[in-house]
Formats: structure tokens, C-alpha cells, sequence
């Protein structure tokens, strides 16, 4: 029972990047944090970040045999086509997470382009999101009886 965590371009940065709207904790604080979360509702993860939007396509391909999925796709979200339809291949609960709250920022960020193929978006709590799409993906797999 693995729940893949995938990200997307400049979530690397996380800690320097922007952290009055990113936070101040690293990508590797969010891994461990949700590693932890993971373990204690009898999940394991698979963590991965990339920059590049080929190689995310690839991630979700490969995701398509974990439990669930959790995905931050960054800027993807906000264009990405090919990423939409490689997680509409994915069987398992999808759940789009952001630090940031896309509504409340730029007009070109409103518009997810890969939220038809997730079951639900979490967005705005920083990496809390992170751990409340965990939640609710595990309780999405229950429910499913997977
Ligand atoms: C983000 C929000 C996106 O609009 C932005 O491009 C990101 C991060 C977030 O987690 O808040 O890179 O996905």
C-alpha cells in the first residue's frame, strides 16, 4: 500500500523560494513529514520532484500502480494537457494539492487544467495540505475497499 507523492518545477526551491508564500520548510521537510503521516494510517510513500513536465508524465505512468496519488503539479497545473491525460489513466483516488491558494493569486492561476481528472483539490495550507491530502486519499482507498 504505497501512496505516490508526485511534484512538480521549482518545488525543489522550496525553503528559498518565495517562502512568504511557500513557507520556510524544504521539500525534504514535506517528504519526511509525510513519510511519518504515511506510516502511522499503514501507508508507505514514493516522494519524487522533477522540473521537467516529460518526465511528470512519466511519474503519473508510473504511479498508476500505487494506491493513490497526490500530486503538486506547480506551474503544470495551471498548462499542462499531457498531464491531464496521463492522470486520467490512473485507476486509484487523485488528489491535487498546493501550498499556496491559486484562487486568491494571479488570474492565469484560477484554472487547473488537470482537476477533471482528480478526485478533489487541496490548496492553501502550506504543507499542511500536504498531510490533509493524505488524509484524504487513504480515506478514499478505504472507502474503495482497495
Ligand atoms: C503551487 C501553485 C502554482 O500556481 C505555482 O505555479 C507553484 C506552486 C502551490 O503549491 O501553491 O509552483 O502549485
Amino acid at each position: 500500500r504505497t501512496i505516490a507523492i508526485l511534484n512538480g518545477p521549482n518545488l525543489n526551491l522550496l525553503g528559498t523560494r518565495q517562502p512568504e508564500i511557500y513557507g520556510s520548510e524544504s521539500l525534504d521537510d514535506i517528504d519526511r513529514m509525510c513519510r511519518k503521516h504515511a506510516e502511522s494510517l499503514g501507508f508507505s510513500t514514493r516522494f519524487q520532484q522533477t522540473n521537467s513536465e516529460g518526465e511528470l508524465v512519466s511519474m503519473v505512468q508510473d504511479a498508476r500502480a500505487c494506491s493513490a496519488v497526490l500530486i503538486n503539479a506547480a506551474g503544470y497545473t495551471h498548462t499542462s494537457v499531457a498531464l491531464l491525460d496521463a492522470l486520467l489513466t490512473v485507476e486509484a483516488p487523485v488528489i491535487e494539492v498546493h501550498l499556496s491558494s491559486p484562487h486568491t493569486r494571479e488570474s492565469f492561476r484560477h484554472k487547473s487544467v488537470i482537476a477533471p481528472a482528480c478526485n478533489g483539490v487541496i490548496a492553501g495550507f502550506g504543507s499542511l495540505s500536504y498531510r490533509l491530502g493524505l488524509d484524504a486519499a487513504v480515506a478514499l482507498v478505504d472507502a474503495n475497499g482497495v
